[in-house]
């Protein structure tokens, strides 16, 4: 059993924290907030043992084996590098740092201190992974040659997401998900960016096109967008015929379809919790090996990401205060 510390109570927390009462092989010890009533209350909710009222406590309890840090963006470099110089394997909320200089200082420091640092981008850790690259690989959809792909949720109520001093925005918020299934799904650095967006009225963009050319010739169109509900469908279109997603981040059916929408296959995905398991088994699975990063994303990965997000946002005109 291991024993997992999660920091922050908000939203996501909640989903980690069920996601862990369902697991055998790890558990939610416990809860760190900025104040001690919510992390009680949390605790209370979800059967935690332990709660407390800052996130240093949380990190000087000897048995936690592995923090989740589950605060805004604009929080991750300074708990993660407290997690870290307290020598707290981590597992950080995506998007992994505000920009690309924080992932930089982070992953060397993590390096530096021999700690474990993963960054909880879900889809990347799931067994769909495995099935859509076996899919490609059958041939069976020819060659790959574009993709598309949308996210997009109304959160514009929330001031996380459109607050630029908490890293506020679609992309650091969604975008992440559609750049992160062509980076899973086409393996090929990026060669071309054609890239617009529209702002909120405080700044941070809220609904973003992106065009990918892929040095391999594929051709990605991407949206992501905080302030409507979109299809979050994906497709990957071949020579033969395309692969459906029914939902870009964790699908629960891939569709293979041939020329003139001839559903050729359709693949149900594996039962799952929440989905969230998988991510918490992969550090678990990591840190047991003595690794300091994940397979499944790995930290030169999870820089380039960064440096992608870097560049779009310098297209838009998007800055953070703490960039
Ligand atoms: N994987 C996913 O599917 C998914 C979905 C949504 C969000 N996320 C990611 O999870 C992270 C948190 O998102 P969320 O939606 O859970 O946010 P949220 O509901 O706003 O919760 C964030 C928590 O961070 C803590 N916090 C620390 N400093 C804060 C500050 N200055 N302002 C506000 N809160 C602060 C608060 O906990 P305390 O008051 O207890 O300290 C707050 O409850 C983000 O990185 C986001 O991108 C992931």
């Amino acid at each position: 059993m291991m024993n997992v510390g999660i920091i922050g109570a908000g939203h996501i927390a909640e989903k980690a924290a069920r996601t862990l009462a369902a697991m055998d092989d790890m558990q939610c010890l416990a809860i760190g907030s900025r104040s001690l009533e919510k992390a009680q209350a949390f605790a209370g909710r979800f059967g935690i043992p332990r709660a407390y009222g800052s996130y240093a406590d949380l990190l000087e309890d000897p048995e936690i084996e592995l923090v989740y840090i589950a605060v805004p963006h604009s929080c991750h470099f300074p708990v993660t590098r407290d997690a870290i110089l307290a020598g707290k394997p981590c597992l950080v909320e995506k998007s992994f740092m505000l920009n690309a200089v924080e992932a930089a200082t982070i992953l060397a420091l993590a390096r530096e201190k021999g700690v474990f640092v993963a960054e909880a981008i879900w889809p990347r850790y799931l067994p769909v992974k495995a099935m859509v690259q076996e899919i490609l690989s059958s041939g069976i959809i020819g060659q790959p040659r574009m993709i598309t792909a949308t996210l997009a949720y109304d959160v514009s109520d929330k001031e996380r997401v459109l607050e630029p001093s908490l890293g506020g925005g679609a992309l650091l918020d969604l975008g992440v998900y559609p750049l992160t299934f062509v980076r899973m799904y086409a393996d090929a650095p990026v060669s071309q960016i054609n890239t617009t967006c529209i702002k909120a009225p405080s700044g941070v963009d809220a609904s973003e096109q992106i065009s990918l050319v892929l040095e391999n010739g594929m051709l990605a169109s991407l949206q992501a967008s905080a302030w409507c509900q979109g299809d979050n469908q994906g497709v990957i279109a071949g020579t033969d015929g395309y692969l459906v997603f029914d939902d870009i981040i964790n699908p629960t059916c891939l569709r293979v379809c041939r020329k003139r929408h001839v559903v050729e296959k359709e693949i149900p995905v594996p039962e799952q919790i929440t989905g969230f398991e998988y991510q918490f088994r992969a550090c678990k699975r990591a840190i047991e090996a003595g690794l300091l990063e994940t397979p499944e994303m790995p930290h030169a990965e999870i820089l380039y990401v960064m440096h992608l997000m870097d560049r779009l946002r310098a297209e838009w005109g998007v800055r953070f205060p703490g960039d």
